[in-house]
């Protein structure tokens, strides 16, 4: 089973970026826990990350029928980012969206969530844990 990870804008930045917020691990870091949690569950995983919006939709684009689930973390283009939205809708497989913080509970334009509607599942506040909750939830349900 192949599943796409891809980390959008400001995601970079993680481990010198309001550590109390987001936590400790560099992005470098926190892939390479994707990839040992991919490798656990016996699935194939690629991450991406870019602070590139239309590096990012090509990569959506990308993976229509090349992948078997898509797990995103658009950071800030979750609230507005229409593009992305429209981008993923296309897509045949199940998409789960994950967010380090707990978006639904902090300021007001956080909460909203432009793929809400199309996503399979959502997993947020759970820290790095919640891109393991979306790999077994992508693998209990292809
Ligand atoms: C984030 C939450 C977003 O609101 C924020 O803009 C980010 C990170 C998260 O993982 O908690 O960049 O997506």
């Amino acid at each position: 089973m192949r599943i796409l990870v891809v980390n959008g804008v400001n995601l970079n930045i993680l481990g010198r970026r309001n550590p109390e917020m987001y936590g400790s691990l560099t992005i470098s870091e926190l892939e390479g826990r994707i990839y040992d949690w991919g490798r656990e569950l016996e699935l194939t995983v690629q991450c991406r990350q870019t602070n590139d919006e239309s590096e990012f939709i090509h990569w959506c684009h990308d993976a229509y029928e090349t992948v078997d689930g898509v797990i995103v973390n658009p950071g800030a283009w979750t609230h507005y980012a229409w593009s992305i939205h429209d981008a993923l809708e296309p897509l045949t497989v199940p998409i789960v969206e994950v967010h380090l913080s707990n978006v639904d509970e902090r300021e007001e334009w956080r909460r909203i969530s432009v793929i809400r509607d199309i996503v399979a599942a959502r997993f947020v506040g759970r820290g790095p844990d919640g891109y393991r909750l979306a790999l077994e939830y992508l693998k209990e349900h292809q």
